[in-house]
């Protein structure tokens, strides 16, 4: 699952394919990790913590629920359950009610609750994300230590944590905010926190609903994890568990974490805008002109080069012409790709479409690397309304929408901040100095400290991949974020909350 984990998403392995006979704990790894919390709607609730011995006697009472991994499965196979009954009796399957409540804390919610993080070692994480602004190419002013990044008031406070409340309905995730804010006495004078604002993403209505706002499919590549996915399908090899959880097989600092940090995950939240009339704009400008192609297939096929799979989800890679509907819900071959070893010089898919940049495979496993460590798992949400008729008419965004962007991972440093500084940021990646062609930032989220414009993109044309376009626009820009450690329920309930 990518951006969106809708309950109704095609191309998600099922749950069923999740082994519950993992040798890892499912009872104790928080549910939005490995499996995923089923969603139509979620939201992040930001807080900083206030006083901390309340907070941590509040906490203990808030424990029980937590949602986790094993109860996530649970909820999936009820709704399959439910979608089977429904088709069944020939009725269009309807949305069951649930809910889903998760938490993470940032390392100035640590040091707050006097708890010592250094072990967790992640240099990203201990610093904050606002401090890594400027680094991930964020605009601001100042410089190092008092760079201020261009974002929304409400991230540039501290921010100690975040509840995030997933569920079917508004209804449902606002009940349960309710019941989160009575447990901590928000509204009294024995409140233990101060909220600092919260950010509710909804999946999109209709054929939309599991695409991001610039329209591709989205939740389809994520790492199959082993011991956890059985069956993975055929694509990008299965990673350890510890790429994503402290302390098991395959976390880089398996052997220094102290007992409570294992299981738990880093979670990685960013607060993008997407600007929608902008892009569709830039794509139509510069559609393709080949022949037997109609405009509306010239601009569809250069918005797929910049993603690097067509709208349906089908990847360019394998369909590097023309859309292939069936290709693209299938999934036994919608991640089966790997980019050409050697290296196809751009005919198939540009070296910098955002998921080449973003997860380049065999481009580094062909040359020895290995790629496990910087793997994500991502579970974003979109958030903001549909784009009105005015803002297509008048070409411009008048509205706030964009993505939730959340993934999970055992270092930021080798996961989210890998992938956004070393390789979308980073005009020459993969085979800058090895083709006669340098790739470019990655059109949907590279940046150049803070620049609009972003310099050239070779590869989109497929026919003459030495032919570059202008990316003197940017259509994804950063409000906000933080770095979070989502804790074992072990850990919540014995460490944190003791
Ligand atoms: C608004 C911003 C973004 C948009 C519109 C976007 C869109 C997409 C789309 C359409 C896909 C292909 C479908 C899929 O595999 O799920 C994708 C894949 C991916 N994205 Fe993003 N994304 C955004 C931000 C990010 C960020 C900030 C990162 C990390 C720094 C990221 C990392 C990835 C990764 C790792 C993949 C999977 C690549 C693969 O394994 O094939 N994305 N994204």
């Amino acid at each position: 699952m990518a951006h969106v984990e809708s309950n109704t998403t095609p191309t998600v392995p099922s749950p069923a394919e999740s082994t519950p006979d993992s040798g890892l704990d499912l009872r104790n790894i928080q549910g939005d990790i490995l499996s995923g919390m089923p969603k139509k709607t979620e939201t992040f609730y930001f807080f900083q913590i206030t006083d901390a011995p309340t907070f941590r006697q509040h906490l203990r009472a808030f424990v029980p629920l937590v949602k986790t991994v094993a109860q996530a499965l649970k909820d999936r196979d009820d709704i399959d359950k439910h979608k089977k009954k429904d088709e069944g009796h020939g009725n269009k399957p309807h949305v069951i009610p649930i809910v889903g409540v998760n938490v993470s804390f940032s390392h100035f919610g640590f040091v707050k609750l006097g708890i010592d993080d250094s072990k967790l070692i992640d240099p990203a994480f201990l610093i904050g994300q606002r401090q890594d602004a400027q680094g991930l190419g964020d605009k601001g002013t100042g410089d190092g230590e008092s760079f201020v990044p261009d974002w929304d008031d409400a991230f540039k406070q501290d921010i100690h944590g975040v509840f995030i409340v997933s569920g079917d309905s508004h209804p449902t995730v606002d009940k349960k905010i309710q019941d989160i804010e009575k447990l901590f006495k928000i509204g009294t004078n024995a409140a233990s926190y101060k909220k600092i604002v919260s950010i509710r993403g909804d999946v999109r209505p209709g054929d939309q609903s599991a695409h991001e706002h610039f329209g591709y499919l989205d939740g389809v590549s994520n790492p199959a994890i082993i011991g956890f996915d059985k069956n993975p399908p055929p694509g990008p090899k299965p990673v350890q568990a510890g790429v994503i959880l402290l302390g098991q097989e395959g976390d880089q600092n398996k052997d220094g974490r102290e007992p409570w940090m294992i299981d738990g995950s880093f979670l990685a939240f960013r607060h993008l805008l997407q600007n929608v009339p902008e892009f569709d704009e830039f794509v139509n400008k510069n559609r393709l002109q080949l022949p037997g192609l109609t405009e509306k297939e010239g601009a569809d096929l250069f918005g797929a080069r910049l993603v690097g799979r067509w709208k349906s989800g089908a990847p360019v890679d394998l369909t590097p012409f023309l859309d292939d509907p069936d290709l693209a819900t299938d999934p036994l071959r919608n991640n089966n790709f790997h980019f050409s070893a050697e290296r196809d010089f751009q005919k198939l898919c540009p070296f910098a479409a955002h998921v080449r940049k973003t997860n380049p495979r065999a481009d580094l496993e062909e040359l020895g690397f290995s790629i496990d460590r910087n793997r994500i798992l991502r579970r974003g949400i979109q958030f903001g309304p549909e784009v009105t008729r005015a803002e297509r008419q008048q070409k411009k965004t008048l509205h706030r929408r964009g993505l939730l962007f959340a993934c999970y991972q055992s270092s930021i440093a080798s996961g989210f901040q890998f992938i956004q500084k070393s390789w979308a940021n980073n005009p020459d990646f993969p085979f800058g100095e090895q083709t006669p062609e340098t790739p470019g930032v990655d059109p949907i989220i590279g940046q150049l400290r803070g620049q609009t414009d972003r310099g050239l993109m070779s590869g989109t044309n497929p026919n003459t991949p030495a032919t570059t376009v202008s990316l003197n626009d940017i259509w994804v820009i950063p409000r906000g974020g933080e770095y979070f450690f989502s804790p074992s329920v072990k850990a919540l309930r014995e460490t944190i909350a003791a």
